[in-house]
């Protein structure tokens, strides 16, 4: 199974504030909804109580939340209390692209674990609480780009990044 990320951060790697996204970008969250649809997607308990009621859990998608609460309930999701044993879940359920859909918390967590990250670079330097974490650019090399200007629906403009992780040599010898 290949484990995904996909955010949007801006120039400063900020993903978020006061528990929401710090912008309105109606393309990115399509780009999203598309590449994340029929997928399991893992996230943290507090970015899953930030998205908007009508989105919660996100329609055809396997919903996994973590969360140290062991008390913690949410309808229609799967909660967890480990990164490593929702992994192990969607592995189970024969998923072929986990996607790893923030917060901050969780995508530095699961960034050891992570073979693409898709990345919407968004061209603003912003406030924010909650980060994307800097990755080796010498482990992630980025294989895609294209450029999204702004308009009167999006106020800044963004670049959609795929990153791929390079395999070692040690890695493919393994595979013979
Ligand atoms: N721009 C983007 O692409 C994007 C994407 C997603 C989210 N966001 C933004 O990111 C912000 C939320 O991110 P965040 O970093 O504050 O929170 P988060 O990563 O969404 O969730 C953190 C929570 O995850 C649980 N957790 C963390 N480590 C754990 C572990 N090892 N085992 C079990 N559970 C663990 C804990 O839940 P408990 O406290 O319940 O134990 C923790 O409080 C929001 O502003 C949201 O809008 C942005």
């Amino acid at each position: 199974m290949k484990i995904s990320m996909i955010a949007a951060m801006s120039t400063n790697r900020v993903i978020g504030i006061n528990n929401d996204l710090p912008w309105h970008l109606p393309d990115d969250f399509k780009f999203f909804q598309t590449k994340t649809k029929g997928h399991h997607v893992l996230m943290g308990r507090k970015n899953y109580e930030s998205l908007p009621a009508k989105f919660r859990p996100l329609p055809n998608r396997t919903n996994l939340i973590i969360t140290k609460n062991e008390k913690y309930q949410a309808e229609n999701t799967h909660i967890f209390h480990s990164l490593e044993n929702a992994i192990e879940y969607a592995e189970i359920n024969g998923e072929q692209e986990l996607f790893i859909i923030g917060g901050g918390e969780i995508y530095k967590l699961a960034l050891p674990y992570t073979d693409t990250i898709y990345l919407t670079e968004v061209n603003a330097s912003l406030n924010g609480h909650a980060y994307f974490p800097i990755f080796d650019k010498q482990i992630f090399k980025e294989i895609q780009r294209s450029h999204h200007a702004t308009d009167e629906q999006h106020l800044y403009s963004f670049d959609y990044v795929t990153y791929h992780k390079k395999v070692s040599e040690k890695k493919m010898y393994e595979c013979l």
